[in-house]
């Protein structure tokens, strides 16, 4: 089949984000704009003669018509191998997980994560490497550069494939394999944890509520939990992807998850609730009447890192982003291994599990995962608590008070202000910056400043430097206000403020989050003025 030269010209604004390409819908139906940005990624990638690809989305709408579009255009670039996930689908753990296992130059992920789907929603686009992880920087800015000098793609002639059933197809030239999309991870996942433990543990009456938030993670939840672990039919709620998630917004944290919260919170509560993302590599982890954050989660699997089978010789180290907060740190101390302070962003784990300086890494905004692929995962987070829960017969407050008691409390929460002015939100945070030198030292309102700066990060590996990473005023008592703009949002800017207070009296252990950090949310609104500046009473979102 011929190979179709399609003239096109350069699209602004395809510079990937903290994650990849994200924008709203109508924006990747305009034309040529996918294929700009697919033509890009493999222009980058140069030759492909002989490598495989792997390709799949977390099901929202615009997914087919996109794999349609990438295949033949991966026909026309020279792959010999593009392996599809059936229906299209590959949660973003489970593509990861693909790509290591069998060898592939690289992966295509078509996501916008928890960010909502459907026809007005967002849709996204993420090229993975070799390693199953997110491609780094000089790679994604590599990317960048082809888009603002494109001038044609590539594509050929041919129907669709037939992305429903499973077995392999000839696209051109092109060798197409369609694939369970569960199979390779359900059987890392085996690998990992004790799936015997667990399933004595749902034998023996143990309830748990996990919610697919009508995303990708349902189909995995279906297989390994209600399937391979025994737990009940129903354990699996909102478990069937659809295209507009159902209009739910697949982002697993209190607000969002508020009927499980409810749920957990209420007199039929089950031992045990989580729930996952669109893409399936957030996690939300929950006990009777208790949200874990998911710093605490990083902290207390790294605690208890050797319950599990995958894990019994030691974690090698941890690396947490910088607004997460420092309860990993404490652990790694007692632990004696290193913990890595990266920006924002799973791609700088990527570097460190490569090197094998990390085994566990975790961010605030609910990512947890593991050197077993290059992406957060969140049934691998779940499946470990559930190993937890199995060995230790306790419930998860226990776990978590009893982890407090030995550590000590990182009160934490993240105040999003989403959707602001994108130009208020930039002079908000260039005046931050320049008052920056000015406040280490001061006592503001009882605090008293020990540092304040820029957050610049030196990969220890290939010692790239990434500046202006996020503010953080650390106070001398460790406390920390941290403020960024978001990188994966589509609408305007979006503020995050951090706020994170050190208690180590147990005592002092049970207060409410926003009540125990009210002082600092004072202080951070009196030093940035996120409210004054925004117009905004308060924040849009608590987590
Ligand atoms: C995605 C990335 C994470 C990141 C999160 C929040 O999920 O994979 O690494 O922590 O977005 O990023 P943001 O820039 O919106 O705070
Ligand atoms: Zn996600």
């Amino acid at each position: 089949m011929s190979v179709r030269t399609i003239a096109t010209q350069p699209i602004d604004g395809q510079r990937p984000g903290t994650s990849g390409l994200r924008k709203k819908v109508v924006e990747f139906c305009r034309p040529h704009y996918l294929e700009n940005f697919v033509q890009a990624i493999f222009n980058t990638l140069g030759d492909c003669a002989g490598q495989t690809l792997v390709l799949g989305g977390d099901g929202r709408y615009f997914n087919r018509p996109a794999i349609q579009i990438i295949v033949r255009m991966a026909a026309a670039h020279g792959f010999e191998r593009v392996l599809v996930g059936q229906g299209g689908i590959l949660s973003t753990p489970a593509l990861s997980c693909v790509v290591r296992k069998r060898g592939a130059l690289g992966g295509i992920i078509l996501s916008a994560s928890h960010n909502p789907g459907g026809p007005d929603g967002d849709f996204g686009i993420k090229y993975n490497a070799a390693n199953g992880g997110p491609a780094p920087e000089k790679i994604t800015d590599a990317i960048y550069a082809q888009t603002r000098s494109i001038g044609q793609y590539f594509t050929i002639d041919a129907p669709d494939i037939d992305l429903d059933t499973l077995g392999a197809a000839s696209v051109g030239a092109l060798r197409v394999e369609v694939i369970d999309p569960v199979a390779d991870y359900a059987e890392l996942m085996g690998e990992l944890f004790d799936f015997g433990a667990i399933r004595a543990l749902f034998a023996g009456g143990f309830t748990m509520c996990f919610d697919g938030m009508c995303a990708v993670g349902g189909p995995y939840a279906h297989a390994i939990l209600e399937g391979a672990l025994g737990a009940p039919r129903g354990t699996v709620i909102n478990g069937v992807p659809l295209e507009d998630f159902g209009g739910h917004h697949p982002d697993p944290n209190p607000v969002n998850a508020a009927e499980l919260i409810a749920l957990m919170d209420g007199p039929s509560a089950p031992d045990f609730g989580a729930a996952s993302d669109g893409d399936a590599d957030r996690n939300m982890i929950v006990g009777r009447g208790i949200a874990v954050t998911p710093s605490d989660s990083l902290a207390i699997i790294a605690a208890n890192a050797t319950v599990a089978p995958g894990y019994a010789g030691g974690i090698k180290g941890v690396a947490r982003s910088m607004p997460t907060s420092g309860a990993a740190d404490r652990v790694a101390a007692a632990l004696g291994v290193p913990c890595y302070e990266t920006p924002t962003g799973w791609k700088f784990f990527g570097n460190l599990m490569d090197a094998g300086l990390v085994t566990l890494c975790g961010e605030e905004s609910y990512g947890t995962g593991s050197d077993h692929v290059r992406e957060k995962d969140g049934l691998w987070a779940v499946l470990f608590w559930l190993n937890l829960l199995a060995a230790s017969g306790k419930p998860v407050g226990q776990i978590v008070r009893g982890h407090w008691a030995r550590f000590g409390r990182n009160y934490y929460s993240r105040h999003d202000y989403e959707a602001v002015e994108s130009n208020a939100a930039a002079q908000l945070m260039a005046d931050l910056r320049a008052q920056l030198p000015s406040l280490a030292g001061r006592t503001m309102d009882g605090h008293t400043i020990a540092l304040a700066d820029d957050f610049a990060y030196t990969d220890p590996v290939d010692h790239s430097v990434s500046l202006g990473q996020g503010v953080r005023i650390i106070m001398d008592d460790g406390s920390r206000i941290v403020l960024r703009l978001s990188g994966t949002g589509t609408e305007g800017a979006t503020i995050r403020l951090y706020l994170e207070k050190y208690e180590a009296d147990p005592a002092r252990h049970d207060f409410d989050t926003q009540t125990a950090l009210a002082g600092l949310a004072a202080l951070a609104e009196r030093i940035a003025g996120i409210a004054a500046r925004t117009g905004r009473g308060g924040p849009s979102v608590i987590t």
